[in-house]
């Protein structure tokens, strides 16, 4: 293992706020690495900060009709201090509009074109002679010669997809102004990155756990053949080509924007006092460099920055670029655009940080794009957070204050189930640290839980509520034991509930300098005292996430998007799995509301073979009396189930569309038949 550790994560471009899509993606994996490794002892700092650069500044600026400045300021500000909010413990955050970012990034420059890499070459663009500047793709309007789309924009459709360049464009027109651009001939910079394609190919052939959606994409880019890239461009808003036959132009954003994460690395040893200490982290090979991006990220981080590091040559370059791919958000892809987000700010005003850290952390999209969607949000806070991490810990530390005047009792000729359980500290510790090492931060946050399952089943087993009369010695023994347990959850858990686990630590009396490596052994003494127990978290009510998807719902409506919601895919299963439902044709004969019951409703299905009385949950769509001689599909091998003292046999299939309006699986099949 390599000394220290170097992570980035992505800077965001500051020209609007962060969402749940940025988090998931970059910020929180980065995080919990990183605190993982802190708390290990690791010689490790997380860099990030504000892009500021580029044309996504110069159109949210259009946008709004301010200057770019006034949008990086505000936006810089906000996503720093949100970031904060969110326990995302950067080491510095800098922005790339900084001194030493524009001195960093134009030396960079020149000594890949003091060694003569670039070659210079003409190209025909769009001009605007109104505005009197060279257009960016994304400033030519026209219509999709696809799909028909009047609004396509010169570097993408939005409607189809498909990706433009400005001149595929059918009566292009500048966004600028709305007058017709002229062509006009412009000269660039070009990196030829066919040159590094070689030592590309063998550089990522031979990394190490990479993972297989990152190298799938490099190697596709691969397999295309890599071409020349522009690496300056028309614009009056960036890092000056520092070059006299370059006035007028800047670095292309994604030139300059990664060697942000130097600049700031650099800003970031000066306030440290120690300005020479950038260099341990960026030249010393004794350094692991670890890009934390989104997808859409990969080709910038695996292709272009490392070409450009190699042939600058005084670089590391990246160990490992763990990529994530994209969330989603209630089944549907994430738009600002659109309004189909969850901003952090706005998540703050309803509920604490610690909450979406844990869940996002289990919905990370590692592997294949994920869904957040606010049902499961309420469901894992409710039955993971505060159903067995809250729970087992209040039990614990409740039952302490009552039974043992708060203080940790003695471990006193402890069982084998004592001794065992309290192994499994370490047992855990050891999964959730392979998990975090080979960055599947789902699994180690699974694995933490795992720990809070284990002590609360033992904690139901040895029943120290019964011990307590009749041997003291063994409930003493349960305790001591859950409070061990309880004191390790406090630091196994800090990475991804950081303020949580300090409250629970002081509660606990664990120093707040207890390391990683010290919950193997007992944490808390015997004899020592621990505080009044407070509820770690609340459960959430149906009626405070359904407010939630509401307002989402809501705001896309408003900005006028009519996609449907439809609800996201569960994790694939066996065929086995399968082929273990008994799915029956059958036919309703008899039908008669659930007395008390707004919701069900008792129906006899005849089955051919017999009849059957099931409870449906339909009542508020249907009446039963024009229900009766409806032909149904029914899952007819289901366990019994007993709803308001009545058996049910069975259930009776329904689609539901994306209004939430029932519909009956219909089949003309007889009675009986089986549907397969
Ligand atoms: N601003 C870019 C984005 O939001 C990410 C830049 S990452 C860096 O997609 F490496 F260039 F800094
Ligand atoms: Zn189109």
């Amino acid at each position: 293992m390599s000394k220290r550790i170097l992570v980035t994560s992505a800077l965001p471009y500051a020209n609007g706020p962060i969402h749940l899509g940025h988090l998931a993606g970059a910020y929180l994996p980065a995080d919990l690495f990183t605190r993982y490794q802190r708390l290990k002892g690791k010689d490790i700092i997380h860099i990030c900060g504000s892009d500021e650069n580029g044309v996504p500044i110069t159109i949210a600026a259009e946008k709004e009709g301010v200057s770019p400045q006034e949008i990086v300021d505000r936006y810089h500000t906000r996503n720093k201090d949100v970031f904060r909010k969110f326990g995302i413990d950067f080491d510095y955050y800098g922005r790339t509009s900084s001194e030493t970012h524009k001195k960093t990034s134009q030396d960079f420059f020149l000594n890949l074109y003091d060694q003569d890499i670039f070659t210079k070459q003409k190209q025909e663009q769009f001009f605007d002679e109104e505005a009197n500047m060279f257009l960016p793709d994304r400033y030519v309007k026209g219509t999709c010669p696809n799909c028909g789309h009047p609004e396509a924009y010169g570097d993408q459709c939005e409607k189809c997809g498909t990706s433009l360049s400005p001149t595929d464009l059918i009566d292009p027109v500048s966004a600028l102004t709305g007058n017709k651009p002229i062509v006009k001939e412009t000269e660039h910079w070009f990196i030829p990155l066919g040159n590094y394609q070689e030592w590309l190919e063998e550089w990522i052939g031979s990394r190490e756990n990479w993972k297989p959606n990152v190298v799938g994409q490099c190697k596709s880019w691969l397999d295309t053949g890599l071409g020349d890239r522009a690496v300056t461009r028309d614009l009056s808003w960036g890092v000056p080509v520092p070059l006299k036959e370059g006035e007028g132009k800047v670095l292309y954003v994604w030139f300059d924007a990664p060697i942000g994460y130097i600049s700031a690395t650099k800003e970031w040893a000066k306030i440290q006092g120690d300005p020479d200490r950038w260099k341990t982290y960026w030249q010393d090979e004794e350094t692991t460099l670890i890009h934390f991006i989104g997808k859409d990220n990969i080709v910038f981080h695996c292709i272009m920055f490392p070409a450009m590091l190699k042939q600058h040559g005084d670089f590391v370059l990246p160990e490992n670029v763990p990529a994530n791919e994209f969330l989603n958000l209630e089944g549907r892809k994430l738009s600002t655009s659109k309004g189909w987000a969850v901003w952090l700010e706005e998540y703050l005003e309803e509920f604490q940080a610690d909450l979406l850290r844990y869940v996002l952390g289990t919905t990370l999209p590692e592997t294949k794009d994920s869904d957040f969607s606010w049902k499961d949000f309420q469901s894992r806070v409710n039955s993971e957070l505060a159903d067995i991490l809250g729970n087992f810990v209040f039990r614990t530390t409740s039952f302490t204050q009552r039974f043992f005047e708060g203080a940790v009792p003695e471990l006193s000729n402890p069982t084998d189930l004592d001794i065992k359980t309290l192994e499994k500290i370490s047992d855990q510790k050891e999964k959730i640290e392979k998990a975090y090492e080979s960055f599947k931060f789902r699994e180690a946050i699974y694995e933490t839980m795992e720990l809070a399952r284990i002590g609360n089943r033992y904690f139901t087993e040895t029943e120290p509520w019964k011990t307590r009369k009749e041997n003291p010695e063994a409930c003493g023994n349960t305790l001591y034991v859950c409070l061990q347990i309880s004191a390790a959850l406090s630091v196994l858990f800090e990475p991804i509930l950081p303020q949580k686990m300090h409250q629970l630590r002081q509660q606990l009396g664990v120093p707040e300098s207890i390391a990683w490596n010290m919950v193997d052994d007992h944490i808390l003494s015997a004899g020592q005292l621990i505080e009044e127990g407070e509820i770690l978290f609340e459960k959430i009510e149906d009626e405070t996430v359904e407010k939630q998807v509401e307002k989402l719902k809501q705001r896309a409506a408003d900005k006028g998007s009519s996609e449907k919601n439809f609800t996201p895919l569960k994790d694939e299963i066996e065929f086995n799995n399968f082929a273990s439902l008994d799915l029956r044709a059958g036919k309703i004969i008899a039908a008669k509301k659930v007395k008390k019951s707004n919701k069900l409703i008792q129906i006899t299905v005849d089955l051919g073979f017999e009849k059957r009385t099931i409870l449906s949950g339909i009542a508020e769509f249907f009446d039963p009396d024009e229900i009766v001689g409806q032909s149904v599909c029914v899952v007819a091998n289901l366990a019994p189930k007993k709803m308001m003292g009545i058996e049910s046999n069975g259930m009776i299939l329904m689609g539901e569309d994306t209004e939430g309006t029932l519909h009956f699986v219909e089949t003309d099949a007889e009675p009986g038949s089986p549907v397969t």
